[in-house]
């Protein structure tokens, strides 16, 4: 939404009617600029962005119906409402036939005045409003490939196959850059509510009070600077996905609100008193340790279960080595129609590199590292002097990175048992075979939270 003032420009040759609607409308916190005459106008239009203009329509020079017409020409999207006398309301009429949105019968009278004109300012906020929307649901609605051939991912595709065509809120959970919400945008694309809205919104980005009136909306009044209705996320996404992004790290209140919309499918706007029912599914994601969250009464259980009806643990990228090699030629090939360029791979000793370092920053790393390599590249393939620096400080530690992997399988395998087991460490231990002090101090040394 548009935070600054809107500008309207005031163009009459009768300078005390400039005065008058300048004193008038400044008062209702417009931001006003004036003009005498066409020329004056077009070229202020020129240097400055306005949102409105009001013309008198019978001006020496150009008249308001061509001054409008040129402004509108370098500026479509200008509000323009002409001022006439009784006599000549049909001219007025005539303007509005060519692109005017109003008229203002002079002598006039303030109240018509400021009713009109905030009328049309609202129009524009909504429209505005709208292309703000659009622009965001066309950013996420082309629906991306989603590479993976490990037997981890496998099954996970599996299980999104039964999940996506229901309404069944999914939680995502996975280290940063492990592709969270690239899975949030294909279940959204693919299910039976891709025609309607996908909205979405980092709870960790935005300050606790924004958060509560961004996603629940408010009426004019509520609070101070709430100077209009403004929807919220959840009712935008009313009939479509509402993707929740670091979900940990949303505060106590908005937890209990949100879990209101959950169980009752119903929310009230900030400063409102009528109840609004929605459809959404919600999609959460997070990359912290929910159960350990939960554990700590920071994130309240009820909410979890809502949340988490189906659960998707996506692994980090080291856990999945078969992936990189997949990954790898899809993001090449991707850069290379960005760049313009035409590279046949990689050479051996470079995808070693790439298969053997641990990718603390998962697939978006992987990602960056390989978009770096394409624009360095000036061979026919990516290799080794292509790669970041920490890729070969990681391969003269070879024998580390072995460790690395096993202790990386050896986390799966504890966490697995763990979570197959809802936490219970006696019975993780019995599962695999081992005594509960040896779970402890594995769980300890592999940093898994006890
Ligand atoms: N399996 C995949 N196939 C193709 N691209 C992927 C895959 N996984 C991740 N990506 C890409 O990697 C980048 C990071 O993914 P994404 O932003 O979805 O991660 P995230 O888990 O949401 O991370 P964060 O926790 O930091 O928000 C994105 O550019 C995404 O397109
Ligand atoms: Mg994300």
């Amino acid at each position: 939404m548009k935070s600054e003032k809107y500008k309207i420009l005031v163009v009459d040759d009768e300078r005390d009617i400039c005065r008058a609607l300048e004193f008038l409308l400044s008062r209702q916190g417009y931001s006003i600029d004036t003009a005498y005459d066409g020329n004056m106008a077009l070229d202020k239009l020129r240097k400055s962005d306005y949102d409105l203009m009001i013309t008198d329509l019978k001006m020496e020079g150009i008249s308001g119906i061509e001054l409008m017409e040129k402004a509108l020409e370098f500026d479509s999207g200008l509000t323009v409402v002409i001022m006439t006398a009784y006599a000549s309301v049909e001219s007025a009429v005539e303007a509005m036939r060519k692109g005017a949105s109003d008229y203002i019968v002079k002598p006039f009278v303030n109240e018509d005045v400021l009713l009109t004109i905030k009328r049309l300012i609202e129009h524009r906020r909504v429209v505005f409003e709208n292309q703000a929307l659009k622009r965001q649901l066309s950013q996420h609605m082309g629906c991306k490939e989603f590479i993976g051939e490990s037997s981890s991912m496998q099954e996970i595709f599996e299980l999104l196959e039964k999940v996506i065509p229901t309404k069944s809120n999914i939680l995502i959970l996975g280290e940063s850059g492990t592709g969270k919400g690239m899975i949030a945008e294909i279940v959204h694309c693919n299910s039976p509510r891709k025609d309607h809205p996908f909205m979405s919104i980092n709870c960790a980005a935005i300050p606790e009070t924004l958060l509560e009136s961004e996603l629940f909306g408010y009426r004019k009044g509520a609070f101070t600077g709430a100077n209009s209705d403004k929807a919220g996320l959840i009712s935008m996404a009313d009939g479509g996905t509402l993707f929740l992004d670091e979900i940990g790290d949303m505060s106590a209140s908005v937890q209990s609100k949100i879990l209101r919309v959950l169980e009752s499918g119903e929310l009230i706007p900030l400063g409102d008193t009528r109840v609004r029912s929605v459809d959404v599914r919600i999609i959460a994601a997070t990359n912290r340790n929910i159960e350990q969250l939960i554990r700590k009464g920071l994130f309240r259980e009820d909410l979890y279960y809502r949340l988490s009806v189906f659960e998707i643990t996506l692994p980090a990228l080291r856990e999945r080595v078969e992936d990189i090699r997949v990954l790898s030629h899809h993001f090449v090939e991707q850069f290379c129609s960005e760049h313009n360029k035409s590279l046949s791979g990689f050479t051996n000793e470079a995808m070693d590199l790439l298969m053997g370092y641990s990718w603390p920053g998962n697939v978006r790393e992987l990602k960056n590292v390989l978009e770096r390599a394409v624009i360095l590249c000036s061979g026919e393939q990516i290799d080794v002097n292509d790669l970041p620096d920490k890729l070969k400080k990681a391969r003269t530690h070879a024998s580390r990175s072995l460790k690395d992997m096993l202790c990386g399988f050896e986390r799966k395998i504890i966490a697995d048992a763990l979570a197959s087991n809802k936490g219970s460490k006696e019975k993780a231990a019995s599962e695999l075979g081992v005594d509960l002090a040896t779970l402890y101090r594995k769980m300890k040394k592999l940093e898994i939270d006890i």
